[in-house]
This record gives C-alpha cells, sequence and structure tokens, in this order.
C-alpha cells in the first residue's frame, strides 16, 4: 500500500483479517475535554486524547483564547484562568463540531471573537445554532453569507432559555448547554431524538449542576471545576474495522477499549440485527463506557434503519450502507436528511462511490435503498475530502475483485491518523 506523500494511494484486497487492534480515541468526547477544561479555573489533565486534526483545531482555538495547553503524544496538560479576548480569527478548519460548540462557549463570554474554517466549513449551516443563542440575548455579524461562516461573536450575558429542538443534533444541544453555563438564569432544552450525550456527561464531570430526564436537559449556571480524565477509543472509528472484519471472510478481529456510550452504539446493534457476530469483553463503566469488541465474518442480511436509531449512528451512516452491498435482501435507510450536511453532501457521495463500485443503490431524499448482495468491482475512489467516505471506500476495496485506488486519501487525518498503516498492518493469520 503507497502511503507517500501522492494525493492517491492503491488499495489491495485481503484474504481475511486476524488479530487485535485498538482505534484512535473518541473525537466527540476529545473535542469536549478540551472545551471543559479550557472554562474550569485551573489544572486539569486528559489522557488518551485524540490527535486528529479536527481535534486539534480546538486545541489551536483555546489557546489562542488565552489558554495554557501542552500536548505531549496522547496527554493533554490544560491550565486555564479563563477566556480572554484574541483579535485574530479562529479557525476551526474542517471541524463542524468545534464551529459549533465554540460558538455557544463564545457567545457567552464577555469577549469579541470570529470563527471562520476551511471551504466545507463556509458551506455548513451554523443558524441552527446561532438562532436559539439569539433567543437568549446574543449578538452576532455573519461577514460573508447569513447562516455561515465567517461570522463575528459580540459575547454577553445570556439569558436562560426553554428550547425544543427543533433539529436532531447533539452539536446544537451541546452549543446551548454551554452558553446556558454562563446564562442568568436556568436553561430547559429538550430533544426530538435523543443525540450522543458526551456534553452531559462531561459537565457532570466538571461539576456543573446538571440534570437529564429522558430527552429534557436542564443546566443551572454553574462554574466547572479542573479534572484528570481519560477518553475511551472511538466507536466511530471502530466502526470501519467492525465492518471490514463482517465482510471479509474468515476473520477474527479483537477492538481493544471502544466506547460503547448507548447513545453512540447503534452501529454494534445494527450490525448485530444484519447477523454480524459481534461480542463484548471486558466492559467498564467508567464516566464514558467501554469495552473490547471481538467480531468475526458473517452472513449478513438485510435491515431497516429509521427513526430514533439513526441520531445514534449518524456518522456510521456510510459505512454501514457500504455493508449493506454485502447483506442479502433490500436495506432501506431512511430519516437520514442530516446526512447532507456533513463534511460532504453524504447522500450523494456514498451514493456516487458506492454505485461506481457497483452496488445496487438507489438514494433517497432522505437515505438509500440496497439491493445484496454485489461484487464490488475494482475502481478509483473520490474521497470528497470527507474523512469518512475516504474510510467507508477503502473497507469496501478489502473485498474487491482486483486493485482499487482512492484519491484524496489524506483527509482521513481528521479522524483517525493511522489508519492506512492499520490496514496495512492487521494481520492475515490468526
Ligand atoms: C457530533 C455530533 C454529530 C456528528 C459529528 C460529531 C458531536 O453532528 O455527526 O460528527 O461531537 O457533537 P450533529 O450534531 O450535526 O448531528
Amino acid at each position: 500500500m503507497d502511503t507517500s506523500t501522492s494525493e492517491i494511494i492503491s488499495l489491495v484486497p485481503k484474504k481475511k483479517l486476524c488479530g487485535v487492534i485498538a482505534v484512535p480515541p473518541d473525537k466527540s468526547i476529545s473535542h469536549r475535554s478540551i472545551m471543559c477544561a479550557s472554562l474550569a479555573r485551573g489544572e486539569s489533565s486528559v489522557y488518551n486524547f485524540l490527535q486528529g486534526e479536527d481535534c486539534l483545531s480546538t486545541v489551536e482555538c483555546f489557546k489562542n483564547l488565552g489558554v495554557d495547553i501542552k500536548l505531549n503524544n496522547g496527554e493533554v496538560y490544560i491550565n486555564s484562568q479563563g477566556l480572554k479576548q484574541f483579535n485574530g480569527v479562529l479557525n476551526v478548519n474542517n471541524s463542524g463540531t468545534s464551529m459549533r460548540i465554540l460558538t455557544g462557549i463564545l457567545a457567552s463570554q464577555n469577549i469579541i471573537s470570529q470563527i471562520d474554517g476551511d471551504s466545507s466549513i463556509q458551506k455548513r449551516p451554523l443558524k441552527r445554532v446561532t438562532d436559539p443563542l439569539k433567543l437568549m440575548g446574543a449578538k452576532f455579524e455573519f461577514l460573508n453569507a447569513d447562516g455561515f461562516c465567517p461570522v463575528k461573536i459580540y459575547g454577553t450575558k445570556l439569558n436562560g432559555i426553554k428550547y425544543e429542538m427543533p433539529v436532531v443534533s447533539a452539536q446544537v444541544k451541546s452549543a446551548i448547554l454551554f452558553a446556558g453555563l454562563c446564562a442568568k438564569s436556568k436553561s430547559e432544552i429538550t430533544e426530538i431524538s435523543k443525540t450522543r450525550d458526551h456534553t452531559e456527561r462531561m459537565l457532570k464531570l466538571f461539576g456543573a449542576s446538571i440534570k437529564v430526564k429522558e430527552n429534557k436537559i436542564t443546566v443551572e449556571p454553574s462554574s466547572l471545576r479542573p479534572q484528570n480524565l481519560t477518553i475511551p477509543n472511538d466507536i466511530s472509528s471502530a466502526a470501519f474495522f467492525i465492518a471490514a472484519a463482517l465482510i471479509t471472510k474468515d476473520s477474527l478481529l479483537k477492538i481493544e477499549n471502544v466506547g460503547v456510550n448507548p447513545t453512540r452504539s447503534a452501529v454494534v446493534d445494527i450490525f448485530r440485527r444484519m447477523g454480524g457476530d459481534i461480542k463484548i469483553e471486558n466492559y467498564i463503566d467508567g464516566f464514558e463506557p467501554s469495552c473490547a469488541l471481538i467480531v468475526k465474518s458473517s452472513k449478513l442480511k438485510a435491515v431497516e434503519i429509521s427513526g430514533e436509531e439513526v441520531a445514534k449512528a449518524i456518522d456510521e451512516l456510510p459505512i454501514i450502507a457500504a455493508v449493506a452491498t454485502q447483506c442479502e435482501g433490500t436495506t432501506v435507510i431512511k430519516n437520514a436528511e442530516e446526512l447532507k450536511i456533513k463534511e460532504s453532501n453524504r447522500i450523494d457521495t456514498v451514493f456516487n462511490e458506492l454505485s461506481k463500485c457497483g452496488a445496487d443503490i438507489t438514494k433517497t431524499n432522505d437515505g438509500f435503498i440496497i439491493c445484496g448482495k454485489t461484487k464490488i468491482k475494482p475502481c478509483t475512489f473520490f474521497s470528497y475530502n470527507d474523512h469518512r467516505i475516504a474510510m467507508t471506500c477503502s473497507i469496501l476495496s478489502l473485498i474487491a475483485e482486483g486493485d482499487c485506488a482512492l484519491q484524496n486519501y489524506k483527509c482521513v487525518n481528521v479522524s483517525y491518523p493511522g489508519f492506512f498503516d492499520t490496514l496495512k498492518c492487521i494481520g492475515e493469520k490468526i
């Protein structure tokens, strides 16, 4: 496998995948650890932090906001005396999570700031965050296009809010929760579908007064206290290798220390419903639960994915769609319109790349219909500079009838530095 500086990588099929691997730390939790530690005055330490491009963008933003942050491999030492005015532009690069949650944090600080990012970020909607924040009294100025980055934030003391979320988004929920921490009165947020609850767990750990009752979250104005914490590995990254082991004959793979927060682990339920042989070992009930996953190649069948499950597997839908090409029958994925506003329009990009390699896939307004099982034809995939599309195509190429290639493959560094090394080194022998 060529991992040189060229922007194209060749991908060779593999007979079977066996061995023990660990995927990188969780991206969502890594972002939030820096955010909470930066708001907590004093010294915090974070272990097993994801050094992917997105999380490093969050680190850079908070360093610019005056927080002392030192990175040493996967360990981060944060010493905060509160956020300070920064007169430059806070660059979130490709990171939607940084853009949206940071907007909530900065709206409630007594400073003026500006956020921008790359060309993909400038097309991703920010109004879903600024609209509720405006109801709390926040002030924004969109500098180019209404509702998109670059945005100027005039931080001020906000009022609490009672808000029923019109969108299913953990980033929106988190932006309001962080803003609510520094507001004048309590805030109450209700979700239509429960989304990942990492912010709620992390705020609780850092001492915030926050209560969760089913889909309703209440946060009181609170100051955070510094903490030391260890992050589990990312189930969204593990999903690629779970998929790889399921679809590659005679495979047996152990993936260690995977975060299995119930608001994130629907991908395991979906793969099991497809007939996937996935076992859990060494379950640890920490502030974020984790375990080892043992995955065997399996005979797979089609399933339907819709409703609440979609929010809990939103980032895994591209790889789930890829696995559906290897399921007997017709898999239907619906209610997944949110896919259109990810790092790429994933309804289009998944459809394009799966069609290209011979899948029988139809795109709908809110998902896909995929008929299996189909052979995977050798082809050159495009990543659209979207890390999850790049990794989805790479996993499918393991079972292709010949060598494939992938253009613009380096985008995997957003969430999974070392992805191609793991793919290359993963053993074929037990
Ligand atoms: C994330 C929430 C999800 C997810 C993204 C990470 C988070 O986005 O797709 O990769 O860390 O809060 P939405 O909030 O837009 O659904």
